[in-house]
């Protein structure tokens, strides 16, 4: 694994989730080099260019075409590439298409980046997940998805905004499914060392009982909003593959909810969703347990029935 400051990570799609990730990758420093893959030339070609043209003003390199030899070598491969949720869709419908582009995708990926850590981005991510761990053959760990990391950001800001607080001082996380099943483990959630049903607003009432439902409810369906307004989301998902990024590449054994193919997890096997894991240099290092209260161990028992069902429809 390099050193962050030489590293090169690679992103699969050079559409608007693509792009987001390697524009933000650029502008954080998430890697030394960012390489673009996609099988449309042109674009790909104006999208590399485009990102290029600001090199001025930030550290990294960026490369890329619609060569599958531009991700030699990557440290990282962060996987974008796929069908989008069209309005009415859920990410689950996504399945069928999404799963054959990764059948074509990801045994080159392997042959070109075989010590690449990989992560999926494409939805249904947890299913494609599975798909890709089966598919890569690599060490456990090494492929994984970002999941629920992108819903708990989602929740982290809504309750700063409602709190007062500072996301940084929210601690508040969304697991299951990267979709409809998914739900927040409200019994883990704190503000500082405060449980967040006893925290006291400065200048705002307590949470009442009914809004941690509301702010729920909100956080699962935010990506259908902005869907409907502006037809995709790109840029929160850019900035969370960016942020994984840097976890991977800084070695930094950091604490994420994401999604890896979970073995003997609270009667879960072989099923992959978001629950807090440990994200260092090799990629998932350890899956924490966490003390879910009776409700909690039910919907993730329920997330986990879906996204099988999905998994089962196409195996
Ligand atoms: C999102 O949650 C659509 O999965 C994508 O923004």
């Amino acid at each position: 694994m390099a050193k962050l400051e030489n590293s090169k990570l690679s992103v699969i799609g050079a559409g608007g989730v693509g792009t987001a990730t390697a524009y933000a990758a650029l502008l954080r420093g998430s890697a030394r080099t960012v390489a673009l893959y996609d099988v449309a030339t042109q674009k790909v070609e104006a999208e590399v260019a485009d990102l290029a043209h600001g090199s001025q003003f930030f550290h990294g390199r960026v490369i890329g075409g619609d060569d599958l030899a531009v991700v030699d070598g990557s440290d990282l491969v962060i996987i974008t590439a796929g069908a989008r949720q069209k309005e009415g869709q859920t990410r689950l419908d996504l399945a069928g298409a999404n799963i054959r582009l990764l059948e074509q995708i990801v045994p080159g990926v392997v042959e070109h980046a075989p010590d690449a850590i990989i992560v999926l981005v494409t939805n249904p991510v947890d299913v494609l997940t599975q798909v890709a761990t089966d598919l890569a053959g690599l060490a456990p760990g090494r492929v994984f998805g970002t999941g629920t990391m992108l819903d708990s950001s989602r929740l982290r800001w809504r309750l700063a905004e409602r709190l007062g607080v500072s996301t940084s001082s929210i601690h508040a996380l969304i697991v299951g499914e990267h979709g409809d099943t998914e739900f927040p483990l409200w019994s883990q959630a704190f503000v500082g060392p405060v449980p967040i049903a006893d925290y006291v607003p400065v200048d705002a009432p307590p949470l009442s009982h009914d809004e941690f439902d509301r702010i729920a409810e909100e956080v699962k369906n935010a990506a259908y909003h902005v869907i409907a307004g502006k037809g995709s989301t790109n840029y929160a998902i850019g900035t969370t593959a960016a942020r994984l990024a840097e976890a991977i590449l800084g070695d930094e054994h950091v604490v994420v909810p994401v999604t890896s193919v979970l073995h003997d997890y609270r009667g879960i096997h072989g099923i992959a969703l978001s629950v807090p894991s440990l994200v260092g240099g090799r990629g998932v290092e350890q899956v924490l347990d966490a003390p879910y209260d009776d409700d909690e161990l039910r919907l993730l028992r329920d997330s986990a029935a879906a996204i099988a069902e999905t998994r089962a429809k196409f195996s």
